[in-house]
C-alpha cells in the first residue's frame, strides 16, 4: 500500500472519466441543430449503440449519485415515456437511414420501475426503428427490490440478454444507514427469475466507502454475492458529493470511512475476487476468466463509456431520455436533464438537446491516451500519437507530472512507456488527470479519486 501521506495528496476530486472532455465542458454551442446535423452525417452501414434513460425510483437510495427522482404516482412514467418513443422515432428519422443496433443499455434511475406492458411498449418502439439481431447485447439495470414475476416475464419477452443488478451490501446496519433495505433472498430470487426467463447474463453493482462499511462487511458482502454466480461485478467506491446531490447529506459523515479505510476496502476485494476466480478490470469492475469482458482486456478491446467499462466497440453511441449523453463521431451531445424541459422539445418538434462538445484533434488524441489508461493501465505514448499523426512532443508538457507519478510509486516510465504500478490502480484517475488540459476549470464537480 502506498504511504498513507502519498494517498492523501492524491485523493483530490477527478473526474471518473467516461467521457473526454468530461461533461462540465460542455457547452450550449451544440444545441439541436448541430445534433441533427452530426446524426445524419452518419453512414448507414454502421452499427451504433443505444443508451436509454429511466429517471425514476419508488425510493430513494441516500447515496445515490444518478440522475433519477422518486415518483408515487405512474402518470409522469407514463407521460416520460410517451415522448421517449416520440424521441426514438425522431432520432430514427433524423439519422435518415436504417441502422443495426450493437448494444443497447436501459439505465437510470431504475428502468424496472417501467410496468411490464410499457417494458414491452418502449422495446417494441427500439424495435420497429433500429435492427436488432442474435448478436447483439440488451442489457438493463434492475433494481430487485419488489419486482414481480410480471415484470421479469416481461424482460424476458422483450428480448433481454444482460441484467445488472444494484446490490450494494448485504449488511444490514449499511442498508439502514443508506435508505435501502434489500435482503439476500430477495435478490435470490429475482436471479432465479430472470435465469427462468432466459436471461443468463448476470452482473452485480457493489459498493464501498458507505457509511459503517468496514472490510469485513465488504468481503461477508461478496462472499454471498459468490454465491449468485455472477459473471461481472462492479464494485464503485462511494462518490459522496452532497454539494450536487442533496439527499447525500442524509448520510452521516462521522460513519463514512476515511481514505485509507476506503483503500483497505477496495483492495480487500479485489485480493478476495481474485482468489475465487475474478480478472479485475480497469478500476472497478471484475469479471469470470473466460467473460467476453476479460477476453477484452486481454485483447485491448476494452472499451469505457458512460456506462462504466464496457465490451462495446461502436463508434457511435445514441443517448434517449433525459439527461442522456451521445457519443457522436464529431463529439458530445446531452439531453436536457429537466423532465418537464426534455418533454417540451419533444413537443416542439425539436431533438431535446442541452448541450455539448465537438471534438477537436487534440482532444481525440487525449481521449484515447485516456481511454487506454483507464482500460489497459499502460500506454505507449510515441505509439498512440503516431497513430493519431502527432509526435509524443503533443503531450510534452506532462512530463513533470508523470516523473512526480513514477517518484510516488503510481506508475512506472520507461521512456515514453506508462504502466499503471498495482498500487496506483485505484489512482488511475489521478494519472488521467495528467492529460487533461480542461481539468483546472472543473473544481469543486467531480468526487476524490480513491
Ligand atoms: C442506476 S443504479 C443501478 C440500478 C438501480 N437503480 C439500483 O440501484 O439497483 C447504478 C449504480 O450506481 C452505483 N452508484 C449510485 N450512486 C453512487 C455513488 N454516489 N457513488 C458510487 N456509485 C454509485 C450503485 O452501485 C448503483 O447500483
Ligand atoms: S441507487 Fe438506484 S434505486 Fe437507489 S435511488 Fe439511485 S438509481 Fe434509484
Amino acid at each position: 500500500m502506498l504511504e498513507l501521506e502519498t494517498l492523501a495528496r492524491y485523493d483530490q476530486p477527478v473526474p471518473r472519466y467516461t467521457s473526454y472532455p468530461t461533461t462540465p465542458h460542455f457547452t450550449e454551442t451544440v444545441d439541436a441543430e448541430t445534433h441533427a446535423q452530426w446524426l445524419a452525417e452518419i453512414p448507414g452501414d454502421e452499427s451504433l449503440s443505444l443508451y436509454v434513460h429511466i429517471p425514476f425510483c419508488d425510493t430513494m437510495c441516500w447515496f445515490c449519485g444518478c440522475h433519477t427522482r422518486i415518483v408515487n404516482r405512474y402518470e409522469p412514467v407514463t407521460a416520460y415515456l410517451n415522448h421517449m418513443t416520440a424521441e426514438v422515432e425522431r432520432v430514427a428519422n433524423t439519422l435518415g437511414k436504417r441502422h443495426r443496433a450493437s448494444h443497447v443499455h436501459w439505465g437510470g434511475g431504475t428502468p424496472t420501475s417501467l410496468a411490464p406492458t410499457d417494458i414491452l411498449r418502449l422495446s417494441d418502439a427500439m424495435r420497429t426503428h433500429f435492427d436488432f439481431d442474435g448478436e447483439s447485447e440488451f442489457a438493463v439495470e434492475i433494481d430487485p427490490r419488489g419486482i414481480g414475476d410480471d415484470t421479469i416475464y416481461a424482460l424476458g419477452k422483450a428480448g433481454v440478454t444482460r441484467a445488472s443488478l444494484g446490490i450494494q451490501d448485504f449488511s444490514t446496519k449499511v442498508q439502514q444507514a443508506v435508505n435501502r433495505i434489500q435482503p439476500f433472498n430477495e435478490t435470490n430470487r429475482v436471479i432465479d427469475g430472470l435465469r427462468g426467463v432466459g436471461i443468463t447474463e448476470i452482473n452485480v453493482d457493489l459498493m464501498y466507502g458507505l457509511p459503517h462499511q468496514g472490510v469485513e462487511e465488504v468481503l461477508a458482502t461478496i462472499e454471498r454475492v459468490l454465491e449468485l454466480e455472477p459473471a461481472r461485478l462492479a464494485l464503485f467506491g462511494y462518490a459522496h458529493v452532497p454539494w450536487m446531490k442533496t439527499h447525500q447529506k442524509m448520510i452521516n459523515e462521522a460513519a463514512l470511512p476515511g481514505t485509507e479505510e476506503r483503500w483497505k476496502q477496495a483492495e480487500a476485494a479485489m485480493t478476495f475476487l481474485e482468489d475465487h476466480g475474478f480478472i479485475t478490470i480497469g478500476l472497478d469492475h471484475f469479471a469470470l476468466e473466460n467473460d467476453p469482458m476479460s477476453v477484452a482486456l486481454k485483447t485491448g478491446a476494452l472499451h469505457r463509456n458512460f456506462q462504466g467499462y464496457t465490451t462495446d466497440h461502436a463508434e457511435t453511441l445514441i443517448g434517449l431520455g433525459a439527461s442522456s449523453i451521445s457519443s457522436l463521431p464529431q463529439g458530445y451531445t446531452q439531453n436536457l436533464p429537466q423532465i418537464n424541459l426534455y418533454r417540451r422539445a419533444i413537443d416542439d418538434g425539436h431533438l431535446p438537446t442541452a448541450r455539448g462538445v465537438e471534438l477537436s484533434d487534440n482532444d481525440r488524441l487525449r481521449r484515447a491516451v485516456i481511454e487506454r489508461l483507464m482500460c489497459d493501465l499502460e500506454i505507449d505514448l510515441v505509439q498512440i500519437c503516431a497513430e493519431h499523426g502527432e509526435t509524443a512532443d503533443t503531450l510534452a508538457e506532462a512530463r513533470p507530472k508523470l516523473e512526480e507519478l513514477a517518484a510516488d510509486g503510481l506508475i512506472e516510465l520507461d521512456g515514453d512507456h506508462i504502466t499503471v504500478t498495482p498500487d496506483g490502480r485505484l489512482l488511475v484517475r489521478c494519472v488521467c488527470a495528467v492529460f487533461d488540459v480542461y481539468l483546472e476549470m472543473a473544481e469543486g464537480k467531480h468526487s476524490k479519486a480513491v
